[in-house]
């Protein structure tokens, strides 16, 4: 591969010519610009542009850090992430932590080893001091939808805890008393605020909290139709199951009908975030819409102004609203007419 002393011989002009006619950081002559131009031409030469970015003292790389890139929210979150940053210049580095705390280390390692201007960062639990580690190196960060306590850097979320409440809500304003709900990680301040609206609707209605119909998931397919199958297994069932996201969700589905039950007629459902698979289900999902779009929007974009320096002085907290979508997969319980 050529190099820039390659291309110097053969333009007969120093490499420092070369390097100001690549990073125009000087005047050159048109007769010398159009010899190292051609020359470049000829030899197929491509400055290196990483180096090119480490002199200068930003890469146009930003990082994004997500749990989990199979969830379709994630998929989501990613794929307006980097056409926001395509249309300003800048490349992504997708960084999938598969909810691991040791995983998530080695990546902002790895980040702030390749100099990435900032990063977008979905932890994958409530645990500050992998941040001081991004903050100590100065590197630009935004939460996006996790919040971590004590973090001292700008977050973008979307309001839980109403969210929760509106689910639960829905399903008592349809009848339901007896209602379960399938948590995520405890450690991700999504489901934990989820649940708390879960609970805060159903004592404003006066309905009690039991733990037994409150099952632990973890976000995916397969561990929300177990505990949908837990619940399933209880002597009293529920009339309906809140689950804290769609894919689990999804999953109660499958286990409420190899239990030989229906949707909704014996047993209601209802997810959280509308990813494309809700509405393609059936019955298609009722569930809480995130706005994902916004979200990504808002993270990437604030990231860059800060990267830019355009941003406000003060931290931002953003905190996004949701909106119930009503589906076929939740009804008023049988015999309540
Ligand atoms: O589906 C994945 C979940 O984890 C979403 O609800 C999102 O809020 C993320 O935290």
């Amino acid at each position: 591969m050529a190099t820039i002393k390659d291309v110097a011989r053969l333009a007969d002009v120093s490499t420092a010519t070369v390097s100001h006619v690549i990073n125009d950081t000087r005047y050159v002559s048109d007769e010398l610009r159009a010899r190292v131009l051609d020359a470049m031409e000829v030899l197929n030469y491509r400055p290196n542009v990483l180096a090119q970015g480490l002199r200068r003292g930003e890469t146009h790389t930003i990082g994004l850090v997500v749990p989990d890139n199979a969830n379709p929210f994630f998929a989501e979150v990613a794929r307006v992430v980097e056409d926001v940053g395509f249309d300003r210049g800048y490349s992504v580095i997708l960084c999938n932590t598969g909810d691991d705390l040791e995983r998530e280390r080695a990546y902002i390692d790895v980040l702030i080893a390749k100099q990435v201007d900032g990063i977008i960062f979905i932890a994958a639990g409530d645990h500050h001091k992998h941040l001081a580690e991004l903050t100590d190196a100065n590197v630009p960060l935004v939460l996006a939808d996790r919040d971590v306590a004590q973090s001292g850097v700008d977050v973008v979320l979307v309001d839980n805890e109403l969210g929760g409440h509106r689910a639960t809500e829905h399903l008592l304003d349809l009848g339901h008393r007896r209602i379960g709900c399938i948590a995520g990680p405890s450690e991700a301040t999504p489901s934990a605020d989820r649940v708390k609206g879960y609970a805060r609707a159903l004592r404003e209605a006066g309905v009690p909290v039991q733990q037994s119909l409150i099952e632990p998931g973890d976000f995916r397919y397969e561990g929300g139709e177990e505990a949908a199958a837990r619940l399933l297994s209880l002597d009293s069932l529920p009339s309906a199951v809140f689950a804290c996201n769609d894919l689990m969700a999804i999953g109660a589905l499958r286990a409420i009908r190899r239990a030989g039950l229906r949707v909704p007629e014996d047993i209601s459902v209802v997810g959280f975030d509308d990813i494309v698979l809700a509405s393609a289900v059936s019955p298609a999902l009722t569930t809480v819409a995130q706005p994902v779009e916004q979200l990504a929007k808002i993270s990437t974009e604030l990231l860059l102004s800060r990267i830019e320096g355009e941003s406000p002085s003060d931290l931002a907290r953003i905190v996004l609203d949701t909106e119930l979508v009503v589906r076929n997969s939740s009804a008023s319980p049988i015999g309540s007419w």
